[in-house]
């Protein structure tokens, strides 16, 4: 075939093909197919060289126009697929679609539940204090009427910095630097780390304690109660029963330990026929231990001896283990989203 006939046909040929391509894909076989390096025009051209050198001008010219006109259909339909294309995704947007909510962070647990017990003693009229977790051993143990050779220090596994110095095993070392620095009637809870040399199940080597301290004139074992039970009711709920029973620390006399109605079974023992896990049926569990200031504590204050006072500590994260039914104590420490998420406010 005459080759100027040929490169015509293409113009036809490809306004067909277009007219078929119902996608971006298949325009794009079809462009290859005619204007790539392998494509019709491309073997129309390649004969050129056995025509007689007085055609070739001719045919040159024809072939360019050809694919300025091949280039101009194939741009006009992709023009119009893109179109076409945008269209669709348009009408399938929803503008109204609910976006996706953004990532947030929560307070932890441990920090929640200590701002909670805060505010509630704040509420009763309590200061917060503070001291080092990095403590003398006078403050930890000997202003607290543990001597050195008083079996109770084995009781607490110190992790010791060097003879003298130690990490705070309690929060107790509060009441002391506290009654040095203030004068009577006062009220204090310090939150605060303590650590101890002890790790497995039920045991970190660092855990949250909060350490109350209350001293007046006349303050006696009811007032203590009272507080106490004050502040079970209102972070466990208003029906909590309370009850004290008769314990030991050196630094407190006499001593009680608390316990509180199981807040999983609600003090029956059982849920849903099930022996109760968290309190093993007995329907009580300990939360905190505490007393009335023993007078040798008041003695290392430089206290007068007709004041009085009690005391308490408790632990944070046992506190909320038991608000929210939380059955390993590692969860505190091993900061899964899927476990800190639950408390987000
Ligand atoms: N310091 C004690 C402990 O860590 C807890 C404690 C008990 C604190 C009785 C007190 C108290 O203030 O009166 O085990």
């Amino acid at each position: 075939m005459d080759l100027i006939a040929a490169l015509e046909s293409l113009v036809g040929d490809l306004e067909t093909g277009c007219g078929r391509a119902s996608s971006l894909a298949a325009l794009e076989e079809l462009r290859v197919d005619f204007l790539g390096r392998k494509g019709k025009l491309a073997s129309i051209m390649s004969s050129l060289s056995s025509l007689p050198p007085a055609e070739r001008p001719a045919v040159g010219q024809k072939a360019n126009s050809v694919k300025e006109r091949l280039n101009a259909l194939f741009e006009a339909r992709k023009a119009e697929l893109e179109a076409q294309k945008e269209a669709e995704a348009l009408a399938r947007f929803d503008p109204t679609t609910p976006g996706r909510a953004p990532w947030q962070g929560t307070l932890h647990p441990t920090t929640l539940v200590t701002e909670e017990i805060c505010a509630v003693f704040r509420h009763l009229g309590f200061d917060i204090a503070s001291g080092p977790e990095v403590e003398n051993d006078y403050y930890n143990f000997e202003a607290l009427n543990m001597p050195p050779e008083h079996p109770a220090r084995d009781m607490q596994d110190t992790l010791y910095i060097d003879e003298r110095t130690l990490m705070r095993t309690h929060t107790s070392p509060v009441q002391v630097r506290t009654m040095l620095g203030r004068k009577p009637p006062l009220a204090v809870i310090a939150p605060g780390k303590v650590y101890r040399r002890d790790s497995d199940l039920t045991h970190t080597p660092m855990f949250h304690q909060i350490e109350g301290l209350m001293v007046g004139e006349g303050i006696s074992m009811a007032h203590l109660r009272g507080t106490l039970t004050a502040f079970v009711r209102a972070v466990f709920g208003g029906h909590t029963n309370v009850r004290f029973r008769p314990s030991f620390f050196p630094f407190t006399e006499p001593s009680a330990e608390v316990d509180i109605s199981c807040c999983i079974c609600g003090g029956a023992g059982h849920v849903n026929g099930e022996p109760c896990r968290v309190c093993k049926t007995t329907g009580w569990v300990e939360i905190l231990g505490c007393g009335m200031v023993d007078p040798a504590v008041f003695a290392s204050a430089g206290y007068p001896e007709d004041v009085s006072g009690f005391a308490f500590g408790m632990g944070v994260e046992r506190v909320a283990m038991l608000k929210y039914g939380i059955g390993d104590l590692r969860m505190f420490f091993e900061n899964d989203v899927r476990f800190l998420g639950q408390f987000a406010g």
